[in-house]
């Protein structure tokens, strides 16, 4: 199902949620790892890190193609150009934070001169060590990941706002309910 003003698809939908929830877990999953000791733990914790993170790259490249062909959720009530800039800039790191953060993390493992073990399924590289790829990989992976906790910390104050100052059924929308779009600005 495709998304209209008053409501939002199922794919949508289902793509957001499940990689909301697949994000938050894998910063905090990341954050977990950066302070653990090496050993044997951490080497299996990260075998997990990296195939989660291969899956939820290749949900992030679908959604980013739903979202070329769709645009993005139209507001549903009016608020200064201000915000509405905000909201959007916002909504576009989310999108490519995504992306970046599961790349970036493949460039680091790839540029190191390590394989990726997709879940044992099957495994990709090594393609030997590059360290120019390696480095720009740890940078992204490791600023990129505080900056893209900042932007969710903003986008979930937005979400509230909607919810509770403008009341405009923007957290409905997206938890699957048909909503009338409000004239009021
Ligand atoms: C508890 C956490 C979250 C809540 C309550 C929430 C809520 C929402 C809502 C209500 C919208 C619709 C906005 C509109 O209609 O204008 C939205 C859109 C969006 N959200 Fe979230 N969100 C959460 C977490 C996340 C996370 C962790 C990410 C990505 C890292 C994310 C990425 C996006 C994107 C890219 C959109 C634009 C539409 C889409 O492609 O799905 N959200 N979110
Ligand atoms: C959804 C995608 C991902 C998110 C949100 C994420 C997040 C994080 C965060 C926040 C860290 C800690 C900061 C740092 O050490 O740079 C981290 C560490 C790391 N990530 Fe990811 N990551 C993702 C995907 C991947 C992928 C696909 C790979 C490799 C194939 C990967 C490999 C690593 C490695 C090797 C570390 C360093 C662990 C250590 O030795 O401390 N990540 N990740």
């Amino acid at each position: 199902m495709n998304d209209r003003n008053a409501s939002l698809g199922a794919t949508t939908i289902s793509l957001h949620w499940v990689l909301a929830v697949a994000m938050i877990g894998m910063l905090a999953f990341g954050l977990i790892l950066e302070d653990m000791a090496r050993g044997e733990t951490k080497s299996w914790l990260i075998w997990w890190h990296k195939s989660l993170g291969v899956a939820i790259l290749v949900l992030a490249i679908g959604r980013l193609i739903w979202r070329l062909g769709e645009g993005m959720p139209r507001p549903l009530s009016a608020m200064p150009a201000w915000q509405a800039r905000v909201a959007k800039a916002t909504h576009v790191v989310l999108l490519l934070g995504t992306l970046a953060m599961p790349i970036s993390g493949m460039m680091m493992t790839f540029g190191s001169g390590r394989a990726i073990d997709v879940f044992g399924l099957f495994t990709v590289g090594p393609f030997g060590k590059m360290e120019l790829i390696d480095e720009i990989g740890e940078i992204v992976h490791g600023l990129g990941g505080k900056l893209l906790i900042a932007a969710i910390v903003l986008h979930i104050l937005g979400a509230l706002k909607h919810q509770f100052i403008d009341r405009d059924g923007t957290l409905a929308r997206m938890a699957g309910r048909r909503v009338a779009p409000a004239t009021r600005g």
